[in-house]
């Protein structure tokens, strides 16, 4: 694996992403390379669960990697959001394994869908939550406007949508984004300690939990099929193009609403 690192614990496998020095932002190898070890959590009878975590002290992931957005067009745009929806995101959610993130850091964009897709989360003090998106000229691809508002309730959410104003952990605990707030150090054992616990109740009723409360949570298939829609369409606006210009090129974006 190019860009994860796996762990084996307990029958816990623990994933740590690990781009470090591009804040383990999301970009297409990562994707597959995700896409292929959760295919492995479901298949892979030995791991019974698993814990998302990123690299480094500084962050969970910041976002999708901005720097693979400034060649695309609506198609491709659409196609980035419907594909990383499907190879990941959806199937995290879907996992009849429990699998959980340790947000160790920023969890921005993609870094907040991926942490929202797993089936619960813990932060550390440092983490920082939000979907900065509109910054760019964007809207979330990776489920954020529709996982955002079911997890916090949809006012919070489309502050944070609209804003793209960033939330600490204290807040992020507040908002029901998160369970727990731990020291980084504190981060993984107590995610271990969930699962190890998880792990000693029967595997058949842990699946039908995870599976009953999707079923509450997923009855809106429509706004998924929405937010890529709207993701691939504004690919093709001016402000977009001059959104992830500004951000690559370090500087504040100019946007003219076309
Ligand atoms: N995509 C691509 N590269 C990213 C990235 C992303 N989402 N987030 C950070 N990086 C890269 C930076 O370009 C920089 O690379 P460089 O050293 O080659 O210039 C490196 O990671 C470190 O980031 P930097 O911005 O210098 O760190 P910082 O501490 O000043 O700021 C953030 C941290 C998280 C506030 C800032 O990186 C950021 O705003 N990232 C983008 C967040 C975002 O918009 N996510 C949604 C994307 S859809």
């Amino acid at each position: 694996m190019q860009t994860l690192s796996l762990a084996f614990h307990n029958r816990i496998l623990i994933i740590t992403i690990n781009r470090p020095d591009k804040l383990n932002a999301l970009n297409k190898t990562l994707i597959e390379e995700l896409s292929t070890t959760i295919d492995d959590i479901c298949n892979n009878p030995d791991i019974q669960s698993a814990i998302i975590t990123g690299s480094g002290n500084k962050a969970f992931v910041a976002g999708a990697d901005i720097s693979e957005f400034n060649t695309l067009d609506a198609a491709g745009g659409r196609a980035l959001a419907e594909k990383g929806q499907q190879l990941v995101f959806n199937k995290i959610e879907a996992s009849s394994k429990p699998i959980i993130a340790a947000v160790n850091g920023f969890a921005l964009g993609g870094g907040c869908e991926l942490a929202m897709a797993c089936h619960f989360r813990l932060a550390s003090n440092n983490a920082k939550f939000g979907q900065p998106e509109v910054n760019l000229g964007l809207i979330p691809g990776y489920g954020g406007t529709q996982r955002l508002p079911h997890l916090i309730g949809k006012g919070r959410a489309i502050e944070m949508l609209l804003t793209g104003n960033i939330i600490d952990a204290t807040t992020a605990l507040q908002y029901g984004l998160v369970n727990y707030v731990v020291t980084q150090e504190e981060l993984l054992p107590k995610a271990l300690s969930i699962l190890e616990l998880i792990n000693t109740k029967a595997p058949l009723a842990v699946a039908g939990c995870i599976r009953a409360a999707n079923a509450a949570s997923n009855h809106n298939a429509e706004g998924y099929a929405t937010e890529i829609a709207v993701f691939g369409e504004l690919f093709d606006t001016e402000d977009a193009k001059e959104g992830t210009a500004a951000f690559l090129e370090k500087r504040t974006a100019l946007f003219k609403g076309r």
